[in-house]
């Protein structure tokens, strides 16, 4: 004789024809359900739906699909709540308070393989993953497609960069937007606003360890559907694994509002804390560089005449950052291998070899005695294995020396026999940099990376990437340079993933004090005012932060002031205005501090904003230190002018700020009691 609630459990049966999991505020509900032997999740937020059920499943190389005759066999769920500080950031707590849901499903037929579905629903969004378990039936396998959809019920407009061109520059392309059933094939993460302007959502990825970057595949017109694409190896396989085995968390952020999309900390929520036991030597800092003379070319990275890294530039430099405070000096050129076509001769490169004018002791001995960090330079032009082979000494000579960061580079489309530089070829190089990096006390700032999918919070010294089209292009890209809304779209689409070495501070606009000839009509130029790059430090985070000119450039600027003063790492963020491709207002406090600071961008239109100074401490004075657009600024035929001026404030005052064309403005807010 059945007990009644057993009873009633087995009348409902099938029991399981949808479960559910709600966020913690109730407003991000998921359902997951079969329907005709093949799973699906669905997204809900405030009742209504924002993914229209969304298959999930997998395709192997010789075996069957992972998709059909599926029967749900078990459910579990639980509730997590707590709070970690992070070494640095954005903000200095993240809470991460989640609803959990496991779905366990197995096949009904031969050969009957089972995997888990694993969802977790936060205020801010929705994070899934799959997870394989140890059985008979799939031990090796080769994946050769992930079916996982994200089946939008609304046409949303979407900014996005392409990931189906033959070359992909490394993901630094120009943002397009258009209605998500019109994308094709598009790089995460992908920043959409529903028609309704009420609702953000955001694709990405959290947590990619051992697998391939996800793209996304666009729908075919009229629907509005985006699929998993993977990045291939070069015979077209997606992954490699064996069970046990978790994929990457797919996530999907959501919003009311474009300001509320960042920080984006859902990512660093679902990966695994540091690993790391002391961080006190990781340390967020300002640096110059060997670095912009080469892209207008001024000097070479290959040895001659203008050759850039010798002991006596670098050493100018060091000088330069210990006479402003600035941590770090960045030398690209360094070592031997950049003579010829360096993208070919990507074997060629030695990572411990410097050249003859470059004694790499001394400069590090002068840079220590400075108190200032050289940053080495390893350009792998993604010669993998060539890094890999010299890995070990390169980084035992550079912590030997006491060289605790390196910005590294992956200027390179395929890697290896042809693999994608997204796939898990390269996902599992980075990985073993990373390690080797945290092995030897080294912070790292890679470019031409794959993107961010949160691994700072395992490893804090994976401190900043590229992965976006940066300042670099306006010293040659064929466009004329970045436009002046690029910025304002970056901040609520790249910057999601994490941190960006934009390198920000150019002052030198048309770039002619540095060349020492004016600047030709069809040259690429900064397409900014001089206030704009000043705001960028506070908009674009960064916790490896560049002033990417010439030091002589800065001679003399008052404007210099600002890159001197702002800092690099923060308590709070509060993101104050924000429209995607028009406008940024961001307020920074900064850690340990009681300083706040400032950012306003705008793209082409000139714009004023009010802004409420509420989130300043009540009761206390500060004085407001501005740098704004000056008279008649305009990017395109006045960038320069800044005008500064200080003033005292309180958490009482609204600030007027106006922006030119292209314009920006930088602030300080100093408390004086
Ligand atoms: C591209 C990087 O983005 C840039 O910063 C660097 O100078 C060159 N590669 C050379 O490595
Ligand atoms: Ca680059």
């Amino acid at each position: 004789m059945l007990k009644p609630l057993a009873l009633l459990l087995a009348l409902a049966a099938p029991v399981y024809a949808q479960v559910r999991v709600v966020s913690p505020d109730g407003r991000n509900r998921v359902s997951v359900e079969i329907q005709q032997g093949r799973l699906y999740y669905s997204v809900q937020r405030d009742g209504r739906p924002l993914l229209l059920p969304s298959l999930l499943g997998f395709e192997f190389r010789g075996a069957p699909p992972l998709r059909d005759s599926l029967r749900l066999v078990d459910t579990s769920r639980t509730t997590f709540d707590e709070a970690w500080t992070q070494p640095w950031g954005e903000v200095r707590r993240v809470q991460d308070h989640h609803n959990e849901l496991k779905v366990a499903v197995t096949e009904t037929a031969p050969p009957a393989r089972q995997f888990t579905v694993v969802f977790r629903v936060f205020n801010d969004g929705v994070g899934f993953r799959y997870e394989f378990p140890d059985q008979p039936n799939l031990k090796d396998f080769a994946v050769t497609d992930e079916l996982t959809e994200f089946s939008m019920a609304d046409d949303a407009r979407a900014w996005w960069i392409p990931s189906n061109r033959p070359r992909l520059d490394r993901s630094e392309m120009l943002y397009s937007s258009s209605p998500v059933s019109v994308i094709d094939s598009i790089q995460t993460p992908l920043t959409m606003e529903t028609r309704d302007g009420k609702t953000f959502v955001v694709i990405h990825e959290a947590n990619l360890v051992d697998y391939a970057r996800m793209f996304l595949s666009g729908p075919r017109m009229q629907s509005r559907t985006l699929r998993a694409a993977l990045a291939p190896y070069a015979d077209g396989t997606k992954v490699y694994g064996r069970t046990p085995f978790v994929t990457p968390w797919r996530t999907i952020q959501i919003a009311d509002r474009a300001t509320d999309l960042s920080p984006s900390l859902l990512g660093l929520k679902l990966n695994p804390p540091s690993v790391i036991p002391n961080t006190s030597w990781i340390k967020p800092m300002k640096y110059v560089g060997i670095w912009w003379g080469m892209h207008i070319n001024t000097m070479t990275w290959s040895s001659g005449p203008k050759h850039g890294a010798t002991t006596a530039n670098t050493k100018r430099y060091i000088d330069f950052a210990a006479a402003n405070g600035l941590g770090g000096v960045l030398v690209e050129g360094w070592n031997v291998g950049w003579d010829g076509d360096w993208i070919q001769n990507r074997n060629a490169f030695s990572f411990t070899r410097a050249y003859p004018d470059y004694d790499l002791a001394e400069v590090a001995r002068y840079a220590h005695a400075k108190g200032v960090k050289l940053i080495v330079h390893n350009e792998t032009s993604g010669g993998l294995e060539n890094y890999e082979r010299q890995i070990d000494s390169a980084y035992t000579l550079y912590q030997s020396l006491g060289l605790d960061a390196i910005k590294s580079g992956y200027v390179t489309d395929l890697v290896g026999e042809g693999h994608s530089h997204y796939g898990q070829y390269m996902v599992r190089h980075h990985r073993l940099v990373i390690e080797k990096a945290a092995q030897h006390g080294i912070m790292l700032d890679v470019h031409e990376p794959i993107h961010d999918t949160g691994e700072r919070r395992t490893y804090p010294n994976m401190m900043s990437r590229e992965g976006a089209r940066g300042q670099e292009y306006n010293a040659w890209s064929s466009e004329g340079g970045n436009p002046p809304e690029h910025e304002t779209i970056l901040f609520f689409t790249r910057l999601l993933a994490g941190p960006m070495d934009f390198t920000p501070g150019i002052f030198d606009i048309l770039i002619e004090r540095g060349t020492g000839r004016p600047r030709r009509p069809d040259e690429s130029r900064v397409r900014t005012t001089l206030a704009k790059q000043l705001a960028l430090y506070v908009v674009l985070y960064s916790p490896l932060q560049m002033a990417a000119d010439l030091p002589e450039n800065y001679e003399h600027q008052p404007a210099f002031q600002f890159i001197r003063d702002v800092a690099v790492d923060w308590d709070t963020t509060r993101v104050l205005e924000g429209k995607i491709g028009d406008y940024v207002v961001v307020a920074r406090r900064e850690r340990n501090g009681s300083n706040w600071f400032i950012g306003a961008i705008t793209d082409e239109e000139a714009r004023t904003f009010d802004i409420p100074l509420s989130f300043l401490t009540p009761g206390r004075r500060y004085t407001a230190e501005i740098y704004a657009d000056g008279p008649k600024a305009n990017w395109l035929t006045n960038p320069l002018p800044v005008t500064i001026s200080r003033r005292p404030v309180t958490a009482a005052t609204r600030l007027h700020l106006a922006l030119a064309a292209g314009g920006g403005t930088a602030i300080r807010i100093r408390r004086v009691d």
